[in-house]
């Protein structure tokens, strides 16, 4: 039955064939049309009378002409290589290629579609992971069978921290996953031991907040100064305009630059910043950090930049210079 009927093959396809380059002629339509013979022939087994073969060929001149209708306006369809040709027989004629991302992704959509919208530095190919898989049977250990984050990250926050997963929820999408600040809030110093370290061993208002009062809403997050310390007493602009002179965790270690200007002082030091301004001597051209330099509150001996004007004998009368010179934001010259 079979070997009938594939010895039929050869003349159903020479009448096809020539009812097609009838079709072809008859509609007006040009030779290029017989690319559709490149697609496979149909199987045998289906036609097994003349009549039907009549009306089949029928059906194939119709079809036709409205194929060479769409061909018209769309690309024609790319032809189907020799071995696959041959695989419509055979299919062990293929070679076949190993499974791709795409295709792990249409039966495990959900896992693609994580790493799709949240998979971060992790959008590799799942065998770059998974060398192996559908390898599970029961009573095997799952972490057998899946990858383990450690062969490629090693331990990546140390060896108190080995069970990933604890804080990376989702393998498949490692930082959108993580668990929230409340939870990762006992460990914050011990991973950040600096800044831990920092807080505790300068005392200040800010050591009394929790690590997230300030770094809120995600893991990493940088709040601005001016979200807690709405009127600061100097203007505002970005944090590292106040951390020059504030380090966040350690803010009453003030220490600033030769940079900054005397009306950064003045907003506290008022009276002091008037009187220098005021003064018609040489002090009065100086910056109030030339002689108060580095940390806020030093204060500089006068002799650090005068060493000796004058003779011991004139000096060991006196308990200070400003006995005679008053005080440095206004200076006295006697005898001027
Ligand atoms: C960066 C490495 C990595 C990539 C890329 C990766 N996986 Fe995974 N996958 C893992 C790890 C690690 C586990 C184990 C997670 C666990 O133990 O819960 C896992 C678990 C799985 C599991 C079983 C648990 C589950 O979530 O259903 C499946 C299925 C899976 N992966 C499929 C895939 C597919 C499909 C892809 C590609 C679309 C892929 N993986 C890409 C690392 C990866
Ligand atoms: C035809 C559907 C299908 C395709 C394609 C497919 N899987 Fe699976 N896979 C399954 C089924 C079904 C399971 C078992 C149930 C489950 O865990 O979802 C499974 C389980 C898994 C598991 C967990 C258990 C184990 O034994 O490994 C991983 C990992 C996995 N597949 C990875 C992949 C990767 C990687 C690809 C592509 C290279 C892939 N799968 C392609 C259907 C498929
Ligand atoms: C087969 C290797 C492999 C495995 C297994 C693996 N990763 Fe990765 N992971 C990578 C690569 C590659 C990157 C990209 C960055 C890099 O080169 O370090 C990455 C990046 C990451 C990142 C940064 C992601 C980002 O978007 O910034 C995290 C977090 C991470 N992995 C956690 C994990 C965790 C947790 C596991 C286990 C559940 C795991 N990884 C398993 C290869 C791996
Ligand atoms: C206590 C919680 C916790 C545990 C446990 C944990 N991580 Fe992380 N991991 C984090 C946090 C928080 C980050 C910072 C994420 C970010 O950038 O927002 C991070 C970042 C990473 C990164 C990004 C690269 C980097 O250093 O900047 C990798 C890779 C990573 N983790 C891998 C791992 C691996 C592998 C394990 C297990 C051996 C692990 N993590 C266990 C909390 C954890
Ligand atoms: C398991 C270790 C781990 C824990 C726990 C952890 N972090 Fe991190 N954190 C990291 C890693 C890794 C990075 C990324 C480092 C990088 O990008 O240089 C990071 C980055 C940061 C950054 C951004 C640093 C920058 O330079 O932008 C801040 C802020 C931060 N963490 C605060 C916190 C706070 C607050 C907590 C507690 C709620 C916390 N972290 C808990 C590991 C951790
Ligand atoms: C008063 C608010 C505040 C508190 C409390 C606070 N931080 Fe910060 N943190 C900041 C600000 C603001 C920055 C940015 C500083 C800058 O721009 O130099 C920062 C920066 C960081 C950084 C990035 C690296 C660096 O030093 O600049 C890490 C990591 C960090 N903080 C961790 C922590 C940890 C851990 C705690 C708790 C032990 C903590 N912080 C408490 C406000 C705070
Ligand atoms: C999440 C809120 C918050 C943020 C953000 C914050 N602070 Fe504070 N800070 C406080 C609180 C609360 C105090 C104690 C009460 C007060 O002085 O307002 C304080 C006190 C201070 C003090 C006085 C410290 C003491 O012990 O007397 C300084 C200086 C300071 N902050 C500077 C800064 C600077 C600079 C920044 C930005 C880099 C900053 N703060 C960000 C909440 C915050
Ligand atoms: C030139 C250095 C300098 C700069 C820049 C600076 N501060 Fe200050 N800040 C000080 C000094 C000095 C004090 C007084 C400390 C004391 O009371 O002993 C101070 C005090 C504070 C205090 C304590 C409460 C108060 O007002 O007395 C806060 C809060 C504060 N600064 C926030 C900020 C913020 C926010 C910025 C940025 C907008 C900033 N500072 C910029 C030097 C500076
Ligand atoms: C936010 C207000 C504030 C600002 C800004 C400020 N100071 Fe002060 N300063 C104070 C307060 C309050 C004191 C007294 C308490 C103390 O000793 O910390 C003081 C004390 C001093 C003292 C005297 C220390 C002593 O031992 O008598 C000097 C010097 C000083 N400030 C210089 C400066 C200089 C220079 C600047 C500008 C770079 C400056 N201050 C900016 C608030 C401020
Ligand atoms: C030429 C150097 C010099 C300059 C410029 C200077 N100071 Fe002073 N300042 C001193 C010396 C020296 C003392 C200590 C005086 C004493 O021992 O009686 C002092 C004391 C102070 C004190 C504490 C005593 C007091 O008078 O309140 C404050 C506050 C102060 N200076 C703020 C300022 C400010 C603000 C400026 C800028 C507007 C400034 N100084 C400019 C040298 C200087
Ligand atoms: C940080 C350095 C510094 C300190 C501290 C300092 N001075 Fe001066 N002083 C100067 C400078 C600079 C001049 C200007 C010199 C010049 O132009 O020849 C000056 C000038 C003077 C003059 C001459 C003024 C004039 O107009 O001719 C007197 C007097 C004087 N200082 C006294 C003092 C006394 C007193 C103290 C201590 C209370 C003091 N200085 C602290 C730097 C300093
Ligand atoms: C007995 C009062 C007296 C004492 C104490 C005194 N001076 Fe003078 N100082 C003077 C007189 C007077 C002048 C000269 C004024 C003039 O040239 O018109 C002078 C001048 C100066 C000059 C300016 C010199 C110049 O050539 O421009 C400086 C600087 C100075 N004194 C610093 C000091 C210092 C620093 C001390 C403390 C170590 C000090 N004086 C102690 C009275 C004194």
């Amino acid at each position: 039955m079979k070997l009938s009927g594939r010895r039929m093959l050869l003349p159903l396809a020479m009448i096809a064939c020539a009812l097609l380059v009838w079709g072809c002629v008859e509609s007006g339509v040009g030779m290029t049309g017989v690319q559709t013979l490149n697609k496979p022939a149909p199987e045998p087994e289906a036609q097994n009378s003349t009549e039907e073969t009549a009306a089949t060929a029928e059906k194939v001149v119709e079809s036709t002409e409205e194929q060479e209708k769409e061909n018209a306006v769309q690309e024609p369809q790319p032809a189907l290589t020799s071995q696959e040709m041959a695989a419509v027989e055979d299919p062990y004629a293929l070679d076949l290629k190993p499974l791709s991302t795409p295709e792990c992704g249409r039966c495990h959509f959900s896992v693609f579609t994580d790493i799709k919208e949240e998979g971060g530095m992790h959008q590799l190919d799942c065998t770059f992971c998974h060398e192996e898989f559908h390898t599970y049977k029961p009573g095997k250990d799952w972490a057998e069978v899946v990858p383990a984050c450690n062969t490629c990250h090693g331990a990546a926050h140390g060896e108190s921290y080995m069970e990933c997963l604890t804080c990376h929820e989702n393998a498949h999408a490692p930082v959108a996953s993580m668990i929230g600040l409340s939870k990762l809030e006992p460990d914050c110093a011990k991973c950040h031991e600096p800044q831990g370290q920092e807080l505790v061993q300068n005392p200040s208002a800010h050591t009394d907040l929790s690590c997230s009062s300030c770094h809120h809403s995600q893991h990493g997050n940088i709040p601005d100064c001016i979200e807690c310390h709405a009127q600061p007493h100097v203007a505002f602009e970005q944090n590292s305009g106040c951390v020059g002179c504030h380090p966040v965790h350690s803010p009453t270690n003030i220490e600033y630059g030769q940079e900054v200007a005397n009306n950064v002082c003045a907003g506290c030091h008022q009276s002091v910043n008037t009187k220098l301004a005021n003064s018609q001597k040489k002090h009065g051209t100086l910056s109030c950090v030339y002689c108060h330099e580095q940390n806020h509150g030093y204060v500089p001996a006068c002799q650090d930049c005068h060493g000796k004007p004058h003779s011991d004998a004139l000096l060991s009368r006196f308990n200070a210079c400003t006995d005679c010179h008053g005080e440095p934001h206004a200076l006295a010259l006697p005898g001027q």
